[in-house]
């Protein structure tokens, strides 16, 4: 019997014996701004499918570690849905097409795998003929076990856009014990668990646009996936993927830890299979570089991660178990990814900093599940509304799978679209300031670092210089250190607002630059660029920080305006506009709202006036702390959804804007001088970005508007204030010049074709026009052919033109072409200077190379039509 390793490599040496390359699995983060995760084997060759890049090689195979989470809830209730699995796939581009590529899956599942031929069923899409004839004349496929599908089952597309195309698969029938009867079909209700698809063989030939219509690919691919996990159970005669060579020793392992047997008791066994499936996700989510977060893959991390812990709960483990299990995922997945033995320590330890962080949270998190339970059964309810189940999210940390497992299991019925909504919401305003980019293993140092020396404290609100000690130093490239000090001057980007830049001298005798901060939970990390002394900046040394303050200013100057936009942007469009992300650095501003239209010009020149207004009022900034409930009574803007703390900070200017804000301000409104909107655009549906700027930048750029106009002004010969009239002037002048051009031109050509005519002789009582021209194309040739036997009735008309190249056009009107035949002529012509041709016998154009022959050779023409005429 072939185990699971065996099956990944006997699938790739199949393949490669077929000429294929074999390519690594690609990362689960793929390099593809669309995707969350790699879903499929394809994902990597996106590009080599749209034909955006040429591909490396016309074969490839792989076996693709993918993660999917659409169907999280089913994971370990079914045999074999995962998180985590593995395809493999053989993929052509632009190379074979249908043919090899069912005949080879055929080959390697009868051959290889040894699969009996009788249990094999396969469908094919609703009109694909090809599939379906290919399948009997290339496998001697029995017709009756052929099924057509519609496009729910047989087309595939990564996505709603993109490369898709009708697909093929191939199904193992399990036996009668798995549903239907002897006469059951693939495709009968009932048989889901019966007939299992171990292949997909999809023929990618189209590309579907953004309206939803269909383009043809450039070229026709294969793309296939084959689930290793199916076909292992399949292989090896199991019931489910769990009970695989696969995932079965991480379930027996979890069994162990808990104290428990698999297969006695079918709650206790969902709960290792889904430790089992959502072990190896975690494990592999890492390796890749994920870390717990609540956005993006760090979300779905966190998810995961979160649900095989509770299930540890179910399973009755009180202790950490599931950063032991990456130990067994790993010793069992090396083999084919060797990466994982390296990073074993940083998996670990990401895991058990999450595992304590949520194992703390989780009992308290299901007693207040279970509360709301009890009240809704109080107040005669069924169900929990998506506000409770979002606030026990947002508020306890508590995961709504959790919770919707909970209320299963006590007949309650939860809404995830309501949930979804209020996520989506917090979700889409809290991007911008949430946004922070981890190394690996950062979270773990900080946690650490954290518990050692506490935050970092702040003193950048009231001063711009600081002396204090350095607690941590930390090389990063080869001048480069990273440095955190028991205090800090220097606020850390956050909010939007870039980081301040400055200088650090030790006592110890170095000096340097800082060029960056960055915070993790109140823990100030500097980035220095050493300028001397670089073996001397040492923990325990005195320095003194000292901010930029120029810098420091022309941010300040930029924050206070972008909440004086905020505020005008409300006051002009309408309070339904939300802050959707902002940034602000010492040279611009953007700041990122939702609202459904383009601003008109109108609405833009009311906005910044109203900001410029509120700068020349002089208004003094306020900045107060206070409970979050005050601040909210004052009416403070805050972005819904977001984590506050208690107590909040609250920058106002006057009455006219109130917000809860961490950043640097200006004292006075005047101090930012002058604000300038420079664009506004859409960025994405309902979300619109304005770019202003201020102060001397602001002048900056007003300054080069007036030297644009001052340019224009000296060009046109006219003074800047009398230039709109100018400039009306010359277009109305253009528009007659225009005008007359047309005129002359027309004249002109009327007037060339009857001087034309002038030259028409008579040969045996036949109108004959034979001329040369320099220069004009063969389109104008064309043309006098044409105008000449309009007016001159029954005709041979001979041109031809010297463009260095020669070329001739001959036109012979219907009753004389049994005279003189056009393309006949034409091609005399074109021999007679070096080159070929022919056509029609009424029309017909030739060229060739010696253009200097042109009028020699129209002489000779006329001899020739004396003969024929
Ligand atoms: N890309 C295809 C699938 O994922 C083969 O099923």
């Amino acid at each position: 019997m072939l185990t699971g390793n065996e099956i990944r490599e006997k699938f790739i040496e199949f393949f490669e014996s077929k000429n294929h390359r074999h390519f690594e699995s690609s990362s689960l983060i793929p390099d593809d701004p669309t995707l969350l995760l790699t879903v499929a084997g394809m994902v990597p060759f996106k590009p080599y499918f749209l034909g955006q890049k040429p591909a490396p090689t016309p074969r490839v195979t792989t076996f693709q570690k993918c993660i999917r989470t659409n169907d999280l809830d089913n994971v370990g209730k079914t045999a074999r849905h995962h998180t985590f699995f593995e395809m493999l796939g053989n993929f052509s581009f632009g190379d074979y097409f249908k043919k090899e590529s069912i005949r080879w899956s055929y080959e390697f599942i009868t051959e290889v795998l040894k699969i009996d031929k009788n249990r094999l069923w396969v469908s094919v899409f609703e009109t694909d003929d090809e599939a379906e004839s290919l399948w009997i004349s290339e496998c001697n496929f029995p017709k009756e076990r052929i099924v057509r599908l519609g496009e729910d089952d047989n087309w595939w597309a990564a996505g709603p856009t993109g490369s898709c195309g009708p697909c093929s698969e191939i199904y193992v029938d399990l036996g009668i014990k798995f549903g239907g009867n002897e006469n059951s079909r693939l495709g009968d209700p009932d048989t889901d668990d019966r007939f299992i698809e171990i292949w997909n063989l999809v023929f990618t030939e189209w590309n579907r646009m953004e309206d939803g219509h269909l383009e043809p690919l450039p070229k026709k691919n294969i793309d296939t996936g084959a689930g290793l996990e199916r076909i292992t159970s399949v292989i090896q005669g199991k019931a489910n993927n769990f009970e695989t060579d696969l995932l079965f020793p991480i379930v027996e392992a979890m069994a162990k830890v808990a104290g428990i047997k698999y297969g006695e008791n079918p709650k206790y066994d969902y709960s290792l299979k889904v430790i089992a499936d959502h072990g190896r996700a975690v494990t592999f989510l890492i390796n890749d570089g994920v870390i717990p977060s609540n956005e993006g893959r760090g979300y779905v991390l966190r998810r995961i991660l979160r649900r095989a812990i509770r299930h540890g709960r179910l399973l009755g483990v009180k202790e950490l178990f599931l950063y032991n299990i990456v130990d067994v995922v790993v010793e069992l997945m090396k083999g084919a990814y060797p990466d994982l033995a390296t990073n074993l320590k940083h998996i670990k330890k990401v895991v058990k900093i999450e595992e304590e962080k949520f194992s703390n949270t989780l009992d308290l998190g299901i007693q207040h599940v279970m509360n709301a339970i009890e009240e809704a059964k109080i107040k005669g309810e069924d169900f929990l509304s998506g506000e409770i189940t979002f606030k026990l999210y947002d508020t306890y940390g508590f995961p709504y799978e959790l919770t919707e497992e909970i209320c299963n299991e006590n007949q309650i019925k939860v809404y995830k679209n309501e949930f979804d909504q209020k996520m989506e919401e917090q979700r889409e305003l809290a991007r911008n300031s949430r946004e922070v980019v981890m190394e690996k293993g950062q979270d773990a140092f900080i946690e650490a670092f954290f518990d050692e020396h506490g935050k970092t404290i702040f003193t950048g609100y009231r001063s711009t210089k600081e002396t204090a000690k350095i607690l941590f130093v930390k090389k990063l490239e080869e001048d480069k250190f990273m440095v955190i000090t028991d205090k800090t001057p220097f606020y850390a980007e956050s909010g939007g607002q870039e980081a301040d830049f400055g200088t650090i001298v030790s006592s110890t005798g170095s000096s340097g630059v800082i060029i960056d901060v960055k915070k993790q939970k109140d823990i100030f990390m500097h980035t220095v660029k050493v300028v001397n002394g670089i073996y001397n900046l040492v923990e325990g040394a005195e320095v003194k920080l000292a901010v930029d303050e120029n810098r420091r200013a022309a941010i300040s100057k930029n924050h206070s305006a972008t909440h004086l936009l905020h505020k005008a942007l409300r006051e002009v469009l309408g309070t339904h506009v939300q802050q959707a992300g902002s940034l602000v650095s010492a040279d611009k501003l953007r700041f990122d709202f939702n609202h459904y239209e383009a601003l008109t010009d109108e609405e833009l020149e009311k906005v910044e006036r109203l900001v410029n207004a509120k700068i020349s009022e002089s208004i003094f900034s306020t900045i107060r702390e206070m409970p979050i409930d005050e601040a909210k009574k004052l009416g403070a803007m805050a972005l819904f959804g977001d984590k506050y703390q208690d107590i909040v900070r609250v920058v106002s200017f006057g009455e006219f804007s109130t917000e809860l804000c961490g950043g640097i301000h200006v004292l006075n409104t005047s101090e930012i001088g002058l604000f300038k909107i420079i664009s506004e655009t859409g960025i994405a549906a309902g979300i619109r970005r304005i770019e202003a700027q201020t102060g001397y930048h602001a002048y900056e750029t007003v300054k080069s508007m007036e030297k644009l106009i001052d340019k224009v002004s000296r060009t046109l010969k006219t003074e800047s204030t009398k230039l709109e009239e100018k400039v009306e002037k010359i277009m109305e002048e253009l528009k007659s010049s225009l005008k007359e051009i047309e005129e002359l031109k027309s004249k002109i050509a009327t007037y060339e074709v009857n001087s034309l005519f002038e030259q028409v002789t008579e040969i045996n009582g036949v109108k004959v026009l034979v001329k040369g021209f320099e220069n004009k194309e063969s389109d104008s040739l064309r043309e006098i052919v044409d105008k000449a036997k309009d007016k001159l009735g029954s005709c041979v008309v001979v041109l031809g033109a010297n463009n260095g190249k020669a070329i001739f056009a001959v036109g012979v009107t219907k009753d004389l072409t049994s005279k003189v035949k056009a393309g006949e002529l034409v091609k005399q012509l074109a021999i007679l200077t070096g080159g070929n041709g022919g056509g029609r016998p009424d029309f017909a154009q030739a060229g060739g190379k010696e253009g200097n022959k042109v009028n020699e050779v129209l002489e000779v023409t006329k001899n020739i039509l004396k003969e024929k005429l």
